[in-house]
């Protein structure tokens, strides 16, 4: 168990001396959640190694237990005993979700198909983030829910008569895909989802290791079709889970940017629909290796990474990269502010979702570092200042754990410190950041 709230909500960053060193980045969140879910709705006992140890993942840990499903752990394995996919108990409390919007989204989906009522919450952020994405798709396919303007908190009514749908969904929400998909375990019948373009796959690869009846191509561009078909029991497995890329991708960025760096991450994930990140700062200039690539027993590449310090240069993005990197734009941002000239990163509706504002969060936090910034309809247009990011400033992330640790990252280059509050977000996805990364050469400090 992680100590709950151990980093401290105050903290400020120093400029930092290269970084160098070796280091293996926090286990994959969106991994570590389905790894979860996927065994407790299989029948018998799965084994997962290297889980998450983060706040969401555990609040995962104790939303299954609240629905009856018996979680141990020994070492650093996780036992989970599956009930199959109508087993979950009636539970005698409510579900509390946290900060943990794909925790929220993708449960719901599970617990359609049994014939229960479950009420779900969580913290004031999760509170604001919309629900009818995946509340519209849910009651076609005959669950009900009680909820005001589609917000937690809200009661799911599942239902054991779940019918399938043909689902065209407007945007491609990984968490959207996955509801409709575990919901469609349940179905008579084949349901087939669509979405404009392939959100990331583990759901898909991890379900056709769980034996469920699914087709899927993943497109590296155009439309995503995925198919399920409802009826299988899923089997019990065993899980190792990767690094995850969007916690190493601010140890990336630092490297690029921190003169003098030289570092390698080992046992990331590089799923194609996650590594975005990589290719937009190869694009910049980043020197970026990838070595030692193998694909897991579940289909996720995985690999090293080394990272050299480069000057980066502006680039522009489509809209087509935006899911790719949806959760990297934070931190592609700070690298962006340190390139010399112009970024234009496109299509970024999404980031007004997230665990706050990032589309906000952003620009505001770069513009009182002293870099000029634009926003066009849902574009950003960044001014980099090579070397030049002034600091020296209090950022207030609103309790987002990405916009925290971009700030500290862009804290180890600029000319004055970069204090930022809020800090014990953190601790949802990488409670281990400061420590990692301060071994590595970074300078951040508790702040009072
Ligand atoms: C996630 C999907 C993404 C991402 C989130 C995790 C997941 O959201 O932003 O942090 O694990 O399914 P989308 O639903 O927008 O793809």
């Amino acid at each position: 168990m992680i100590k709950k709230n151990s980093i401290k909500n105050n903290l400020i960053s120093f400029k930092s001396k290269g970084l160098k060193g070796v280091i293996e980045p926090a286990a994959d969140k969106s991994i570590s959640h389905r790894a979860l879910l996927f065994s407790s709705l299989a029948l018998g006992k799965s084994k997962i190694s290297n889980l998450l140890n983060s706040e969401d993942v555990l609040n995962m840990v104790k939303a299954l237990k609240v629905l009856g499903i018996k979680i141990t752990k020994n070492k650093n394995i996780y036992t989970v005993i599956g009930s199959g996919l109508t087993g979950f108990k009636i539970p005698n409390k409510h579900i509390d979700c946290g900060n943990s919007g794909t925790l929220a989204r993708i449960l719901i989906g599970a617990i359609g198909g049994s014939e229960i009522f479950v009420t779900l919450t969580g913290d004031s952020s999760l509170r604001k983030r919309p629900m009818n994405r995946v509340i519209k798709p849910l009651k076609k396919m005959g669950i009900n829910f009680n909820s005001s303007n589609g917000l937690l908190p809200l009661i799911v009514h599942g239902n054991s008569e779940i019918m399938p749908i043909k689902y065209n969904s407007p945007i491609s929400s990984a968490q959207v895909k996955t509801s409709i998909l575990l919901a469609g375990l349940n179905a008579r019948g084949t349901s087939e989802i669509i979405e404009p373009h392939t959100s990331r796959d583990h759901s898909e690869n991890l379900l056709k290791y769980f034996g469920a009846n699914i087709k899927y191509k993943s497109k590296i561009s155009g439309k995503n079709k995925v198919l399920i078909t409802g009826g299988n029991n899923l089997k019990c497995c065993n899980i190792d889970v990767p690094g995850d890329i969007s916690s190493a991708a601010f140890i990336i960025v630092a490297a690029s940017i921190i003169p003098g760096s030289n570092i390698n991450i080992k046992n990331v994930g590089i799923n194609y629909f996650r590594k975005g990140i990589l290719e937009a700062l190869e694009m910049m200039g980043a020197k970026i290796k990838v070595k030692n690539k193998f694909i897991n027993n579940f289909n996720e590449p995985i690999a090293d990474i080394s990272v050299k310090y480069s000057k980066l240069k502006g680039i522009t993005l489509g809209s087509r990269y935006s899911s790719r990197l949806i959760d990297e734009y934070p931190i592609l941002a700070m690298a962006a502010a340190t390139a010399s000239g112009k970024s234009i990163f496109k299509g970024l509706s999404e980031l007004r979702h997230k665990e706050s504002d990032r589309f906000n969060g952003i620009i505001d936090g770069l513009v009182s570092c002293g870099i000029k910034v634009e926003a066009k309809n849902d574009d950003i247009i960044i001014y980099g200042k090579l070397d030049q990011v002034n600091g020296g400033v209090t950022i207030d992330c609103k309790y987002d754990h990405r916009v925290a640790m971009s700030f500290l990252i862009l804290g180890g280059v600029s000319k004055k410190p970069i204090k930022v509050v809020g800090c014990k977000s953190i601790s949802t996805s990488y409670p281990k950041f400061n420590s990692e990364v301060n071994s590595l050469g970074m300078n951040i400090k508790n702040d009072i």
